[in-house]
């Protein structure tokens, strides 16, 4: 039997993607994964809610336990967020043996090491490309691609939602408020957009990627963190006429045999290449000793591009299943001893 069953938590703006890639590309995927992936239960909040993706409603559940309990699922996708339920129901998941995808950046940031370990222990893959920069592959960009260098600096534009609101309010002369609600309504935004305008989102990102480039667990109060709150558009007027754009910018970088990770709102000027990524695109720039510069380009946010990176780990899943060789995660090598973090 050459079937998948998947399981996925949340039916929001990912989890709607997910449906609408699966369905699409049917044909593809089978061709890709030689199995059929098989959506067995998704857990929704309301049953009766009209949503634009087309599925079956039976699948539908309340209960959680439907999904982490049912013996077809083999692959738990988590596309709810937080840090509350989204732990407790990764980490029944996993008990039950079941693989888990998941785009929660939050839960990833804090628990990162703690999952990898148990996810291994239980002999279960644990995947989360789709938790920074949407749809491009910087997780495997970093552990993969770039797996035979040393990282000596990671820089980017990791949220969406603040960069589609800089460059409304820098282009346009948008307001904050109405900028934010468009980032909203286009599906960028976290639930709640605190955690984007604040930094908070980015800082997040910016946890994983320093846990994978150099090796270091920091602690989210170890990074400075500011949001664009305080950003004006008569800002964004003045660095326009100095030939500079304001950037969300996340910075980790080794000094010596410490690192300092921040996130806080810079000019930039405009014949860098940071400066032309624009709107929900994100961009991250790596440094490294052997490499020395490259860039990771594309959409930061959406459904569709986020939904791209989760399904890009389900189909790893598929055949880590197949070849039966999972308790795989995204690789993660012993903590530092070289660098500490800068306390601030
Ligand atoms: N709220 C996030 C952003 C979504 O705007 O970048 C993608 O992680």
């Amino acid at each position: 039997d050459n079937k998948i069953g998947i399981g996925i938590l949340g039916l929001g703006v990912v989890g709607s993607g997910i449906i609408e890639i699966i369905n699409k590309h049917k044909e593809m995927l089978y061709k890709k994964t030689n199995c059929y992936l098989s959506i067995e239960r998704i857990l929704v909040q309301d049953i009766e809610k009209n949503r634009h993706v087309k599925l079956n409603k039976d699948i539908l559940t309340t209960d959680a336990a439907d999904v982490l309990n049912n013996p077809h699922v083999d692959i738990v996708i988590e596309v709810i967020g937080g840090t509350d339920d989204a732990y407790l129901f990764i980490e029944q998941a996993l008990r039950n043996k079941k693989h888990v995808v998941t785009a929660n950046k939050d839960l990833i940031a804090l628990y990162g090491r703690e999952l990898h370990d148990f996810a291994k222990q239980q002999s279960c893959d644990l995947f989360y490309e789709a938790s920074v920069g949407g749809g491009i592959p910087i997780i495997r960009g970093l552990t993969d691609g770039l797996v035979a260098d040393e990282i000596e600096e990671v820089m980017g534009i990791i949220n969406g939602t603040t960069n589609y609101i800089l460059t409304k309010m820098d282009e346009e002369g948008v307001p904050f408020e109405k900028a934010l609600q468009d980032a909203q309504d286009l599906g960028f935004a976290e639930a709640d957009p605190t955690a984007d305008i604040e930094g908070l989102d980015a800082a997040r990102k910016m946890a994983i990627l320093t846990r994978l480039a150099f090796h270091m667990d920091i602690r989210l109060d170890d990074i400075k963190t500011r949001g664009i709150t305080n950003v004006s558009l008569t800002d964004l007027k003045y660095g326009k006429e100095l030939g500079l754009t304001m950037k969300l910018i996340g910075i980790a970088k080794a000094h010596g045999d410490t690192l300092q990770v921040n996130v806080e709102p810079v000019f930039i000027a405009n014949d860098h290449p940071l400066s032309s990524v624009k709107n929900e695109y994100n961009a991250v720039y790596v440094k490294g000793r052997a490499i020395g510069e490259t860039m990771f380009y594309g959409p930061g946010a959406g459904s569709l591009p986020t939904a791209t990176a989760i399904m890009a780990d389900v189909i790893h899943v598929a055949k880590n299943i197949q070849l039966g060789i999972t308790g795989k995660s995204v690789p993660m090598i012993e903590r530092s001893a070289r660098l500490s973090p800068h306390h601030l």
